[in-house]
Parts: C-alpha cells; structure tokens; sequence
C-alpha cells in the first residue's frame, strides 16, 4: 500500500509528538473544579474523564460479552487505539472516502457564517480524533471573538496529543481542554457550559444504532441550554457503488482498520488470531440505509480472550459485526431532530448534495 513511497505501517508508527509542546495532562476525574480550572488555565491541558475503567479490563469485558452473542460483534470504540486512530486518518485521505472532503469543504464555505451566527461561545467537540478539520473552523472563531475555548473528547489519547500538537502550533488565541472518554463524558460537562456550541462530525451520529441515537439526542437535549447550538455533519443517502467504494477503497486502509482490531486483541489478549483468514467486509443495506461493516474469516479460528479466560470458537465464513453506518435523507431527518427540540437553523451541502452539515439551535428549556 504505497503512500509517497511508504506503507501504511511506516506512516501509522511515524512519531509525530515532540515534546516541547506537550500538554498537561491530568488523570483526574473531569468535573465542575477541574473543569473551570482548566477554562480559566488558557493554556492547554488533556484530562482523563473519571468514568474510564482498566482500559485492557474493559476491552476484554465488552469482547467476551458480544462475542458471546449470534451474531457476533465487537464495540466499534475498541478501533481506535493509537493505530487505529492513524489508520482512520488516513482512510479519511483516500480517494473513495469523498465524506472527509465534502465535510471540509462545507466547512472552508460556511465557516464565517456559522461563526456569525453562534456567536461567541465554547467549542465541544465530540470524537474529535486528530481534530485537522476543526482548525478551520477554530481559526475563524479566534479571528472573531479572540480567545476560544476548544474541548474535544476523544476515546483515544493519542488521537488527543496529536490534536493537540495540530491545534497548539497553529492557534495562539486557542485553550485546548482535551477529555479522554467516550462521548457520554460529554453530557456532565455540558450541564456546566453554555452558550456552548456542540459539534459532531464525520457522520458519526450514523455509527449508533437507532434506539441508540435516540437516547443520545434526548440526553443532549437535557443538559443543553435553550440557545445552545449543534452542529452535525451527517452523510447522506446516495448510491450503493459510491457507499460501497468510500468503505472499500483500493489501497485497502479500511481493511487494515478492520483487521487491526483483531491484531489488537492478539497484541493485548493474546488472541493468537491468524490475520490472513480476517477479511474485511462492507455492504451497503439499501433497506435498512446503512452500511455494514465487518470481518469474514475465511477459516474457522479459536479466538482466546485470555484477562477473562475465555474462548470464542469462529467458524469458516463466519462474520463478526464492526460497525454500521446509516445513511440519512433530510426530510426525515429535520422534523426528527425537531422532536428533539432542535430547530434547524442552516442546512448546508456540498457542490454534489453527497454531504450535509446542519446548525441545529435548542429552542426547549431544559
Ligand atoms: N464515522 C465514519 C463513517 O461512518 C466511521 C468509519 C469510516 C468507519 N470508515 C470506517 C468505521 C470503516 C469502521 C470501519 O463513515
């Protein structure tokens, strides 16, 4: 998989960090003081969020659970471990995944009226990985309104460190308060800060599932203030060979994400997995408007989830369940997100209507 000349292997264990720019970094648990603290700091700081378990502990739990079930799955969160998160930013480079760049695009048109808009507010931004589109957007805040406080949550702290060396060199006027966690850390700090402004990229509201998504909308609702805005980026419903092909690009970055997580489990489990029976597979569900993503194995395999003392017995042509990505139309989308209590306020695409970035304002109290 050559790339300017290198593989994907050299160019995920490239270290990027130096140290000079290193942030402060905090295991406490993230909450009103430390919040504040860090606020008032404006000076850049990553804090692990207090609900994070034994993260080796935690991912052997969840792997033993749902691979224990028919069909077998694992938690799509457990793809971004340091590797992992490289790989994604590189599969947001490729040629077939247009949803990185029509995203961007949106953004670089938009950006000062969004900006205009919202007003001078803080920037929450959830699973916001190596945070390379959010520069734009950051850029245009600080110019407006001078100092902008920029909270990004992010499972992986590599992801967070590499943000924070994008957001530090380029940012003067930025204060980086990086939260290590899932997206549910956001809700406790959220009942803390307002005007907030909200913002969920990549279509990543469509890796829930749907009970999944409303339970997500309604806990956002609770605990953002009337005025508050969000601002979601949501891929949208198109034809089966462009889904496909943004999820199967040729060089085969999405294979290698898929498979890493299984090099993950040999790596930290000592699953002893043979990888080359891990095949990578995305289909695209034209009922159901998603893509569903996984691993074949194309040989039967004992999977040893050895800090549990369990095994998982995988049979020849079985799949195991990685992630879905559901497609959206924005009729049904609009008045749903309105029963939340979200008022659309922009809807906004790019040249070919392949993406759509929506500023939704809360108009309920909490
Ligand atoms: N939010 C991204 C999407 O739904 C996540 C993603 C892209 C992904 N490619 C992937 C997840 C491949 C798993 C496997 O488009």
């Amino acid at each position: 998989m050559p790339r300017h000349g290198r593989t994907v292997e050299e160019i995920i264990t490239d270290k990027r960090i130096d140290g000079h720019l290193a942030p402060r970094t905090s295991e406490a648990a993230i909450g009103g003081e430390l919040l504040n603290e860090a606020i008032a700091g404006n000076k850049g700081s990553i804090v692990k969020a207090g609900d994070i378990l034994d993260p080796l502990a935690d991912f052997a739990r969840s792997a033993a659970q749902t691979l224990a079930r028919n069909p077998k799955s694992l938690e799509p969160r457990f793809l971004y471990d340091a590797r992992g998160s490289k790989l994604f930013d590189l599969i947001c480079e490729q040629p077939e995944y247009y949803l990185t760049r029509a995203e961007a695009s949106i953004l670089e048109d938009h950006a000062s009226r969004i900006c205009e808009i919202v007003g001078p507010t803080t920037l929450v931004e959830l699973g916001s990985g190596s945070s390379v589109k959010t520069s734009h957007i950051l850029r245009v805040f600080t110019d407006y309104y001078g100092m902008t406080h920029y909270v990004p949550i992010d499972i992986s702290k590599a992801a967070l460190e590499q943000a924070y060396q994008n957001i530090a060199r380029q940012h003067e006027a930025v204060n980086f308060i990086g939260i290590n966690g899932s997206y549910e850390c956001a809700f406790p700090l959220l009942n803390q800060i307002t005007p907030v402004t909200v913002m969920f990229f990549g279509s990543s509201i469509g890796n829930f599932g749907e009970e999944e998504e409303r339970i997500f909308w309604t806990s956002m609702a609770k605990c953002l203030t009337r005025g508050d805005y969000f601002l979601l980026g949501v891929d949208l419903v198109k034809d089966t060979e462009t889904l496909e092909a943004a999820y199967n690009d040729k060089a085969g970055v999405t294979a290698a994400f898929t498979r890493n997580l299984f090099a993950r489990m040999n790596r930290e489990f000592s699953s002893n997995i043979e990888l080359d029976c891990v095949e990578h597979e995305a289909e695209y569900c034209e009922q159901r408007q998603r893509i569903e993503i996984g691993a074949r194995f194309t040989k039967r395999q004992i999977i040893e989830v050895k800090p549990v003392a369990q095994s998982f017995e995988i049979s020849a042509n079985e799949k195991i369940h990685t992630e879905i990505s559901r497609k959206y139309r924005l009729d049904n989308l609009i008045p749903y997100l309105s029963g939340f209590g979200f008022e659309t306020s922009l809807v906004l695409t790019d040249s070919f209507k392949r993406f759509a970035l929506l500023l939704l304002r809360m108009v309920k109290d909490r």
